[in-house]
């Protein structure tokens, strides 16, 4: 109705009356879009390479409108300056470069009708203290309030178009600043760059999840909207591509845009480091082996992709003996076959294996022994032709598989009275189209080869690397809740691997189990709500006290987060102990060995 009555009033006194905040609305699109509007004044705030920002002279005092609009033309842009006022007009039009992306609305075509005057001062808005504080929770009232929702996708920003509520929600806050000339004050860096030197923020607003490095960490239906993406700098240069987590940065001044999925400020020029995250390296493990059952080192390592030949081989050993010292049981993620990424039929990891277990002896550490199952070929994901299994180094002086058994590739692993495995070690329901393209948990029973007397010296093992998030839309996209890719197979993933440790635990309610890999998913999110619901085993990070700020394990966008976890059953829960490590997410780009940082577990497997 309101709609029609605005038609009616005519197009050329409409047109006059519109101020940018008009154009702009108190939602995501325009109400405007599509049409061509003209009288509209500005004061040019910056210029980009393929077009202008101009502020509007007539300011509303509407938190949720925009007084700033991206000019689009880069024609229209050469002869005009910053500090220009100006009117012209030209086409409104919501811009988006991918579906899956939020819409930007500009101005297209545009036509300088008027310079009014020039060097007018252009002022910057200061965020948190000339705009509303970034919302530090919830991105859209669209997520139902949790971002992590399963089933997600169930509606998306373009259609539900909902009025602005910047004080709640963060993709609402920065959409109602879209256009504007920002200053983000004393910056850290939560982030590492990616390859164009794209980098995250917080500024010196609130924020929640802040861990000690200076990062922040994701935590249940929390995954911090308060942050800020900085893109390409307007003036050509380069922002640093070596940039650290919880680097300080020089105050950034830039416009507010969206692209490429995310809300972002591009900055006036590049980025400025100006203190450096120390220390440079994190501490190694205080976690030391006391050589008996009571006292079992475990460690965790996805050590992305690993050949024979890798480059990062070396640094991988180091980092086992140096920095894990050397744990007990190590549980393995990304174990290529012995010719890496060439796509063959070869599908042994033995050289793989050996030639890990070299280097860590090189390096001062235990020569472990290993177990694996071979993958069929090309049918668990991953790097085409890698053939990537999970697999175990153990320290043969103090462990052994008990009663060993090895399953084939295809072979089922079941529970048997006892509790003891018809295979050890064998692979979860192999064939189960859960984990079609994807790796298959091993299970093993071990022994401590000079249990105390009377004492049970064996205990059970999971070591698993569920699905890849790929396929995940972004935390700023169009689709709400975000896709969470791959949710459905973690999901029946989850369920057969817990299933399968409680038919452990059903034969033996005291029977010792750690369950630990790279799980791909958050522990507050469904998959491993049920993990640990059907399995009964607890979270490790919980058990042992770990703050919930200081639980990852891995950097992604603006958060730091945590994909590998240990779950262990309750017997183990008593004296056990976890650090994670931070030697990847701490480093810069270059200098990260994994994709994942390790972790260290220090358990009585004999209580
Ligand atoms: C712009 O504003 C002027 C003065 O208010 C008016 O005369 C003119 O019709 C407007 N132009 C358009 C295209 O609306
Ligand atoms: C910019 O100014 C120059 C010199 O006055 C003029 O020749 C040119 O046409 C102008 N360009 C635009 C896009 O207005
Ligand atoms: C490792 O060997 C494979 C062939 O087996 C080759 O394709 C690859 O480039 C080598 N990688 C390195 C890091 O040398
Ligand atoms: C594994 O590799 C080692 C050293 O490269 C070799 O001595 C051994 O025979 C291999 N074992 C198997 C089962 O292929
Ligand atoms: C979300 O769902 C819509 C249909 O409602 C679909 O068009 C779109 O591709 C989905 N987005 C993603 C990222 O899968």
């Amino acid at each position: 109705m309101k709609k029609a009555l605005c038609l009616a009033a005519g197009f050329a006194s409409l047109a006059s009356a519109l101020t940018i905040s008009e154009i702009n609305g108190n939602k995501f699109l325009s109400p405007y879009n599509g049409q061509t509007v003209a009288n509209v004044s500005g004061i040019v705030t910056a210029k980009g390479p393929d077009g202008l920002w101009i502020r509007s002279t007539k300011p509303d005092k509407d938190d949720k409108t925009s007084e700033s609009i991206y000019v689009f033309g880069r024609a229209f842009a050469t002869n005009l300056t910053v500090g220009d006022s100006i009117v012209i007009g030209g086409k409104v039009q919501e811009y988006r470069s991918n579906k899956d992306y939020i819409y930007l609305t500009e101005l297209s075509s545009p036509t300088l009708q008027e310079k009014v005057s020039t060097g007018n001062v252009v002022k910057t808005l200061v965020i948190g203290k000339d705009t509303l504080d970034p919302p530090t929770e919830q991105f859209s009232s669209l997520d139902g309030g949790d971002i992590f929702a399963v089933p997600n996708n169930v509606s998306l920003v373009s259609v539900a178009n909902p009025v602005l509520n910047p004080k709640k929600y963060g993709l609402d806050f920065w959409e109602s600043l879209t256009g504007e000339l920002v200053t983000v004050r004393k910056p850290k860096a939560i982030a590492k760059p990616n390859s164009f030197g794209d980098t995250w923020v917080a500024g010196d607003w609130k924020v929640t999840g802040r861990n000690g490095r200076g990062g922040l960490t994701m935590t249940d239906k929390d995954a911090n909207p308060e942050t800020m993406l900085i893109g390409s700098p307007l003036d050509g240069s380069s922002n640093p591509t070596s940039t650290k987590l919880g680097d300080s940065l020089e105050d950034i001044t830039g416009v507010v845009t969206y692209a490429f999925g995310f809300y972002r400020i591009l900055p006036t020029t590049n980025l400025k480091v100006t203190k450096s995250a120390q220390p440079a390296l994190p501490a190694s493990t205080k976690l030391l082996s006391s050589g008996k059952c009571d006292g079992l080192t475990f460690g965790a390592y996805n050590i992305e992709n690993l050949a024979p030949n890798s480059s990062h081989l070396p640094t991988i050993a180091t980092h086992i003996v140096e920095y894990l010292k050397s744990p007990d049981l190590v549980f393995l993620q990304e174990v290529q076959d012995d010719n890496g990424p060439t796509n063959d039929a070869v599908v042994s990891a033995n050289l793989t294996l050996t030639t890990l277990i070299q280097a860590i002896a090189s390096a001062g550490g235990p020569t472990y022994a290993y177990a694996d199952i071979d993958p069929v070929d090309d049918q668990d994901g991953g790097q085409p032709g890698g053939n990537i299994r999970v697999a175990y180094l153990y320290n043969p002086t103090l462990l052994r598989l008990y009663k060993p058994n090895p399953g084939s590739s295809t072979d089922a692993n079941e529970v048997l009275p006892g509790p003891t495995l018809k295979y050890n070690p064998g692979r979860i329901d192999p064939s189960n189209p859960a984990w079609t393209a994807s790796r298959k948990p091993l299970v093993a029973q071990w022994e401590v080869l000079t249990p105390p007397k009377k004492k049970t010296s064996t205990f059970f093992t999971v070591n698993v690397h569920f699905g890849s998030k790929g396929g995940s839309s972004s935390l700023h996209g169009d689709a709400r809740p975000p896709v969470n890719g791959g949710v459905e197979d973690r999901i029946a993933q989850a369920q057969l691997t817990a299933s399968f440790i409680k038919d452990i635990l059903n034969q033996d309610k005291d029977a010792r189990i750690v369950a630990a890999g790279d799980f791909n998913e958050f522990v507050f999110v469904e998959p491993l709500q049920q993990f640990t619901s059907i399995s009964g085993l607890k979270d490790l990070d919980a058990v042992a006290g770990i703050r919930e700020t200081e639980r990852y394990t891995y950097l992604f966008d603006m958060n730091t987060q945590q994909l590998d976890h240990m779950f262990v059953s309750k017997k183990l829960q008593s004296k056990a102990k976890y650090e994670h490590v931070h030697i990847n997410t701490w480093v810069d780009f270059g200098a990260q060995v994994s994709d994942h940082d390790p972790s260290v577990a220090k358990c009585d497997v004999c209580a």
